[in-house]
């Protein structure tokens, strides 16, 4: 059920702190140890410090214990359908497969789901790196 991965993503966006853009966004990670992680954007006076929701639900699943991302959500209450953009697909896909569903939302639910290798095709990889 990913109503709940929702749910989750739509309470962590009234966390988030983004008095520059306005624009709120909630993230919700389902992991492998079956807890939900999540996460808003948090930005900054000087702007390029800041950073996306999608990243602080990735940090909160790594030091809570999680290892991979099993399905996410991501909603921002100012644009249905907030799409994760480019270098947090690079941060999500590290964590996911590219059969792992990431779930767009509106005001009522999730609206769409992508997999990872939609969302980010033809994506970086190197072996030589491991
Ligand atoms: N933002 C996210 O949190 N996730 C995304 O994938 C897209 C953008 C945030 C960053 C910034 O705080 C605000 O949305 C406007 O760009």
């Amino acid at each position: 059920m990913s109503h709940d991965l929702f749910e989750a993503a739509r309470g962590a966006m009234k966390f988030a702190h983004a008095p520059y853009s306005k624009f709120p966004v909630g993230a919700a990670i389902r992991a492998d140890d079956g807890r939900i992680y999540t996460g808003a954007n948090i930005e900054n006076l000087s702007f390029p410090q800041g950073w996306c929701a999608e990243p602080t639900a990735i940090g909160c699943m790594i030091m809570g214990g999680g290892k991979k991302i099993v399905e996410m959500a991501v909603i921002a209450e100012k644009r249905a359908l907030c799409s994760p953009c480019g270098g947090c697909r690079q941060k999500i896909a590290e964590f996911a497969q590219a059969s792992t569903r990431i779930y767009l939302c509106d005001e009522a639910g999730v609206a769409k789901a992508l997999t990872m290798d939609e969302l980010l095709p033809f994506s970086f990889e190197a072996e030589i790196l491991g």
